[in-house]
């Protein structure tokens, strides 16, 4: 317990003894039995939290039975039911309406009533006819209800509010965790987008000092050739790496106009195409009639469809590949049933590229968007992480999605990888 907490329990406690006081200095002063049952309160009051603690599980239980007990003697040492003394019984009901829930603080509260009711046995007993107010008996037993109530609303809603005062301090503190987190990963991926970028121009030396070399090497000896070709070849994949590095982490500034997807599909479509010329891919479009133009960067939109196509182009059978590709309209009561609540409200155009390869194992569909994974022997791993960044960007989506089987051998069996991409229209 900090030191402020404990000094403020002491001054509670003189207070509680200069109350109790008082009403042991009060009428009647000399019935011992009141003056015991007073120490009794002030005792377990100063020692509550302790006892509580000591008492296990149901130590509030016994905490407010106690209490409700000492209440009651002190009602028959000082009058039965006739006794001033009665709202003694606000204690265990406020410590109840502190401790428990409202059902709880009610049960409690009865108890307490019917203990205070008890004290109509004796006085019943000795006088039959004894003259008992029960309109005011009645009205004390509401007020004790009526005020257990307020008590356990004013509790519940201050301890919400601290509830709520730590929950968002955490979530302050887990932001401000993401924030340096951050921070440090973008320092990071600044200082690695220089070194790639100056890696560049030594490469570029290499490139085309190995390439000379490959047409100067005399063509009878293999094994220079050989060499020649071999530094081409892996500065190469170096330059690919540093590129598709580069794209990853250089800041994108979106210039976004109203452009029509099908075109940019399209370019894309034949630019995959001009990569692999000699590839036996059937592509189907599927493109929906009067699509409306979307706000997007014509040429980061162009390196979504690049890395999708080429990543089904590379995934596709060599002997009869098939890709579909459909665009059609979602949102606003359009769309596939396969958006779900807000995201079929979102209107914009989706655009899906299906393919009829092996499809992606569902143990590493979390993974296939992170950074640098790849199941390729030549691949970076970084197509589809670029592509889920251009797609926030846009704030849009990527998300790949159990295949529908129309583009494998047959219908209706379900293979291949479906990519599903949306652009919001707004
Ligand atoms: N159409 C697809 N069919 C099957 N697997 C896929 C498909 N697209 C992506 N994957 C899986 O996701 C992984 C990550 O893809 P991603 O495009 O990010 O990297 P990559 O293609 O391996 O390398 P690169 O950086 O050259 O694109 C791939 O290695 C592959 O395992
Ligand atoms: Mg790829």
């Amino acid at each position: 317990m900090a030191d402020s907490e404990r000094r403020a329990f002491a001054w509670l406690d003189v207070i509680w003894l200069l109350f109790l006081g008082g009403l042991a200095v009060l009428p009647p002063i000399g019935e011992i039995h009141k003056q015991e049952t007073l120490l009794a309160i002030a005792l377990l009051q100063i020692f509550e939290n302790d006892f509580v603690r000591r008492a296990g599980p149901r130590g509030r239980a016994y905490d407010v039975f106690i209490k409700i007990l000492l209440a009651t003697l002190l009602v028959v040492y000082t009058g039965e039911i006739n006794s001033s003394y009665y709202l003694i019984y606000y204690l265990p009901i406020v410590t109840a309406a502190m401790y428990f829930g409202p059902i709880q603080t009610l049960l409690w509260t009865g108890v307490a009533v019917v203990a205070y009711w008890s004290n109509l046995i004796p006085a019943l007993q000795a006088n039959p006819d004894a003259d008992v107010d029960f309109p005011e008996l009645a009205l004390r037993s509401f007020f004790c209800f009526l005020f257990a109530i307020v008590v356990n609303r004013v509790v519940t809603e201050s301890r919400r509010q601290a509830e709520a005062l730590a929950d968002t301090n955490r979530r302050l503190k887990a932001a401000e965790a993401e924030a340096r987190r951050s921070e440090r990963l973008a320092a990071l991926g600044q200082m690695s987008a220089g070194l790639a970028h100056e890696l560049r121009n030594p490469l570029g030396v290499i490139k085309g000092s190995a390439e000379l070399l490959g047409k100067r090497v005399n063509p009878s000896d293999p094994l220079a050739t050989e060499m020649a070709s071999n530094i081409s070849l892996e500065v190469n994949r170096l330059n690919v790496l540093v590129s598709r590095f580069l794209d990853f982490v250089r800041p994108s500034h979106l210039e976004r106009r109203p452009a029509n997807l099908e075109a940019i599909v399209d370019q894309a479509l034949k630019a995959v195409h001009d990569r692999w010329p000699e590839a036996p891919v059937s592509v189907e479009r599927h493109y929906a009639a009067n699509l409306p133009a979307v706000p997007v960067d014509a040429e980061l939109c162009e390196r979504v469809f690049t890395n999708l196509f080429s990543n089904a182009y590379e995934a596709v059978p060599p002997s009869e590949g098939r890709i579909r590709v459909a665009i059609t309209p979602v949102g606003r009561g359009r769309g596939l049933s396969a958006l779900a609540g807000a995201e079929a409200d979102r209107a914009g155009i989706m655009v899906e590229i299906e393919d009829n390869g092996p499809g992606v194992p569902p143990e590493i569909r979390e993974q296939i968007f992170n950074p640098f994974f790849t199941t390729k022997k030549s691949g970076v791993g970084l197509g589809l992480s670029i592509v889920s960044k251009i797609m926030d960007d846009h704030h849009g989506w990527i998300r790949i999605s159990s295949p529908r089987g129309s583009a494998g051998p047959n219908d209706g069996e379900p293979q291949g990888a479906l990519f599903r991409v949306f652009f919001p229209a707004e």
